[in-house]
């Protein structure tokens, strides 16, 4: 029997990372019940040393729920796969700074912009640059809490709008086709929203995040710009610098993340595998 992996907290309030423990083998339960814990606790989970094939990732993310297909479709007008890779490769396969996929450079939670969003997002490197594409995290739960508690009497019980649509056009991104548009018609979710599982609070907005139900769409605005201002400023993000070998996982209910540039991604090639876990709508 393989020992359970053991988890060493990240600098920074949140995540944890693993070293010396072979994912691409089904778990046994001992093995399942620390995982699942320490992604509960530690939100942004780090696994070194890992090289997942397509379906062993598939396998292992399918511990912690439904794997997700997507909407989003490739050049040549096909679905991405469920376990699907994202890079900054152009149709040529070579690296290309104006690539495909843009819109991850903006805070967001994956899926958020669907009535039911994601709940796990697992990335792992497959080629990476000399140095550089870090992918930033940054923590919903101690934004909220940190909130002045008149800001949180205001905004506990409003709803925010989330569109795919919004998205594109705020930025400068190609508009949707009419099949990306008929499948995601905008959706109303909590501004704050409580995690199912541990039952904290924590704001909920990113780059779909359009305005508030109910509010002039200025003011809106406004206060969400306001909203992930703070929660994206220094003391609740993370930083995750890319080792060869590493397999992250998040949870999108409590975190935001964006890609960052940092590296010349004219020449040099990023490559990640990546899966996503559905989750439940947000209350
Ligand atoms: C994603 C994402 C960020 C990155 O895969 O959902 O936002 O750093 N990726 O590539
Ligand atoms: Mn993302």
């Amino acid at each position: 029997m393989t020992a359970a992996p053991a988890f060493v907290p990240l600098p920074g309030g949140f995540g944890a990372e693993c070293a010396g423990f072979d994912l691409s083998r089904p778990l046994d339960d001992a093995a399942r019940t620390a995982i699942l814990a320490a992604f509960l606790r530690h939100r942004l989970v780090v696994f070194r040393g890992q090289s997942l094939s397509a379906d062993a990732m598939r396998g292992f993310a399918a511990n912690f729920g439904e794997v997700e297909g997507n909407i989003f479709r490739k050049p040549d007008g096909s679905t991405l796969e469920d376990v699907h890779v994202i890079s900054n490769l152009g149709t040529d396969g070579l690296p290309d700074e104006d690539s495909y996929i843009k819109s991850n450079y903006n805070w967001h939670t994956d899926k958020s912009y669907l009535p039911v969003p994601a709940l796990m997002t697992l990335l792992q490197a497959i080629e990476l640059p000399p140095s550089g594409g870090d992918t930033e995290f940054a923590d919903m739960t101690r934004a909220h809490a940190a909130l002045p508690e008149a800001t949180r009497r205001r905004i506990a019980g409003l709803k925010a709008v989330h569109s795919f649509e919004y998205m594109r056009a705020s930025t400068n991104d190609r508009p949707l086709t009419p099949a990306e548009r008929a499948a995601t018609p905008p959706v109303l979710h909590p501004l704050v929203r409580t995690h199912p599982e541990t039952g904290e609070k924590s704001l909920y907005l990113g780059m779909y995040c359009s305005h508030v139900d109910g509010m002039d769409e200025a003011e809106g605005r406004e206060l969400i710009r306001a909203l992930q201002a703070h929660a994206t400023s220094a003391p609740f993000v993370h930083a995750h610098v890319w080792r060869p070998g590493d397999l992250v996982f998040w949870d999108n209910r409590c975190l935001l993340h964006r890609a960052t540039r940092g590296y010349d991604a004219s020449r040099h090639r990023r490559v990640l595998q990546r899966a996503v876990v559905k989750g439940t709508a947000p209350r």
